[in-house]
């Protein structure tokens, strides 16, 4: 299977649907009041109730891919926006027979705000998330406060959340917006990142910057307790 050999059903659809491994969210809210989440166990999602891994901001899938490949007791579910990048997750899928792995074509706060259940996912990872270098576009990164509070939602207590990236000042920025988040305690101490992390897997932008001679560094944010949200 080539990325091109997906079949497009939703074209232009501006509803949610999931169609062969793929669940598509558009952005505008006004085309999805009749979707409900039916459950991961439901047989349109993973048809069981393995844990729930996501990888956001997943690119073309090969991390994602090979931990699905290498753990067939979780459930991964990819969340990319780009639709060119969504058909290369497909194609892995598909040739490599991974019925534990899904991939969401929709904005990662989007998608969880709307649809992922309170405490229903074991572990998030988001590798290497567009840094947005400059300084006025900063705003736009994705680890932020409105993100990072429905993280806190989604996951277990004891689940945690894991960031990839090679940029200093998102770095900086991510540990400092996850301060004002008790709940959440770096897996690191101090100054809360790592730079190895053995058979940690490797993606497209890994390799790219490795070539490049950058230092990688890896957040990681456990949750300690239960949130409540009522
Ligand atoms: C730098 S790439 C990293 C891709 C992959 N994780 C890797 O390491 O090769 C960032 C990816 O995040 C996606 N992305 C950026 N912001 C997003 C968002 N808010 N929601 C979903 N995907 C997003 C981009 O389309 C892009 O594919």
């Amino acid at each position: 299977m080539k990325p091109k050999d997906l079949i497009v059903p939703f074209g232009n659809e501006r509803r949610v649907m999931i169609h062969d491994r793929i669940w598509h969210v558009p952005r505008y809210r006004a085309c999805d009041e009749a979707f409900v989440f039916p459950g991961w166990h439901s047989p349109e999602l993973f048809g069981n109730d393995k844990p729930v891994v996501i990888e956001y901001c997943c690119g073309n899938g090969t991390w994602i891919a090979a931990k699905a490949q290498q753990d067939p007791s979780c459930n991964w579910l990819g969340v990319e926006m780009r639709f060119e990048r969504v058909r290369k997750v497909w194609s892995k899928i598909h040739n490599l027979n991974l019925d534990n792995l899904m991939v969401v074509n929709g904005e990662a706060l989007v998608t969880t705000q709307r649809y992922i259940p309170a405490q229903s996912v074991q572990d998030v990872y988001v590798n290497f998330p567009d840094p947005w270098p400059k300084k006025r576009h900063a705003k736009h990164r994705l680890l932020q406060g409105p993100f990072i509070n429905e993280l806190q939602r989604i996951l277990h207590p004891g689940g945690a959340v894991t960031v990839v990236t090679d940029d200093v000042d998102y770095s900086e920025q991510l540990i400092a917006e996850f301060a004002p988040f008790p709940s959440f305690q770096s897996a690191f101490a101090d100054p809360f990142y790592a730079t190895e992390w053995p058979n940690y897997g490797g993606s497209y932008f890994d390799s790219l910057w490795r070539g490049q001679g950058k230092t990688i560094r890896y957040h990681r944010f456990v949750l300690t307790a239960a949130i409540s949200h009522d």
